[in-house]
């Protein structure tokens, strides 16, 4: 059976401000994923295994990923294939981890192996940034970028993406909250935020983006170890753009002190996920404080090194 699929991706730094035009970085996350088979049918269709949404046919238009397959339909000239699409995901929504612009790659890839018919990673991107834009409002297009090219990436709005070189993995811990967050709302509070008081805002904005560079550069430099202050800086600076929430607040507080080298919300906030900077050493000890803290989900990757996991 045909099948294709797409990572969960982290934002190691930079979320929200890259929404403004700074930079920032992310990582796929591979080992969890969004997964669409094929079934040959009468028609096109899409269905979720989960039931979380309803079927949609091919007249739903409205719906962006019937666009997007509409899309595909034209890119390639091809008509859409007779099957039954069955989306899969392990990726939990509104969570921060890129569910939406995952789950659109893997069913964009879907129908292009259904079609027998390739695109490019470039126009791919592209079309699936459209999907983001009717699930996300205001995207940076970040989540899409990590997602489909799926590499560690160096992003900034409207530019063409950098990769991000990881000479020394490093291990993360990400930790869920268990709580539903849309990113559109954090996006759109923290865009009002930026009007309304414009001068503290961006005094916020322009910051994150220099821990970004910063962060960077030492990931770069083979000393992911010493990114763990900047990431601390980078949850305050977030906490300060009011996109934490108590939840996240304890989770980032239970795992420095059970030993992390750095902790932050990643993606929107408001809830969904957070990542800590661990080694081998501390690892448990910071799992293990992130469930007595309330973590509903923890995972354990290592950057820059997914094929070794
Ligand atoms: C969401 O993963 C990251 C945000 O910066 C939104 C965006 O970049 O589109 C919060």
């Amino acid at each position: 059976m045909l099948r294709a699929s797409a990572p969960a991706k982290i934002i190691l730094s930079g979320e929200h401000a890259v929404v403004h035009g700074y930079p920032a970085l992310a990582v796929p996350f591979s080992t969890l994923r969004a997964t669409v088979t094929a079934e040959p049918d009468k028609n096109f269709s899409i269905v979720f295994s989960d039931h979380s949404g309803e079927p949609l046919s091919a007249s739903d238009t409205e719906n962006p990923l019937v666009t997007l397959a509409h899309s595909l339909g034209r890119t390639t000239q091809r008509p859409l294939p007779a099957r039954k699409f069955i989306i899969r995901s392990d990726i939990p929504v509104a969570s921060g981890l890129g569910s939406g612009a995952s789950l659109a790659t893997a069913l964009a890839r879907s129908i292009l192996l259904n079609m027998d018919q390739q695109i490019s990673d470039e126009k791919l991107n592209s079309l699936i940034y459209e999907v983001e834009k009717v699930f996300h409002g205001n995207p940076s297009g970040i989540d899409n970028t990590v997602i489909v090219y799926e590499k560690p990436v160096y992003f900034i709005r409207n530019h063409p993406m950098q990769l991000l070189s990881v000479p020394v993995p490093f291990h993360l811990l990400i930790a869920d909250t268990g709580v539903k967050a849309p990113t559109f709302e954090s996006v759109g509070d923290v865009g009002r935020l930026l009007e309304r008081d414009t001068q503290t805002t961006t005094t916020i904005l322009t910051r994150i983006g220099h821990i970004v560079q910063e962060i960077r550069e030492k990931i770069e430099a083979g000393m992911p170890a010493q990114i763990g202050a900047l990431m601390n800086e980078n949850h305050a600076l977030l906490r300060e753009l009011t996109v934490s929430s108590s939840a996240l607040d304890s989770l980032v507080d239970a795992a420095l002190n059970a030993g992390a080298l750095g902790a932050k919300l990643s993606g929107g906030g408001r809830g969904g996920n957070m990542i800590a900077l661990v080694t081998p050493d501390t690892s448990q000890d910071v799992e293990l404080a992130l469930q007595s803290a309330g973590a509903v989900r923890i995972w354990h990757t290592l950057i820059g090194n997914e094929s070794a996991l």
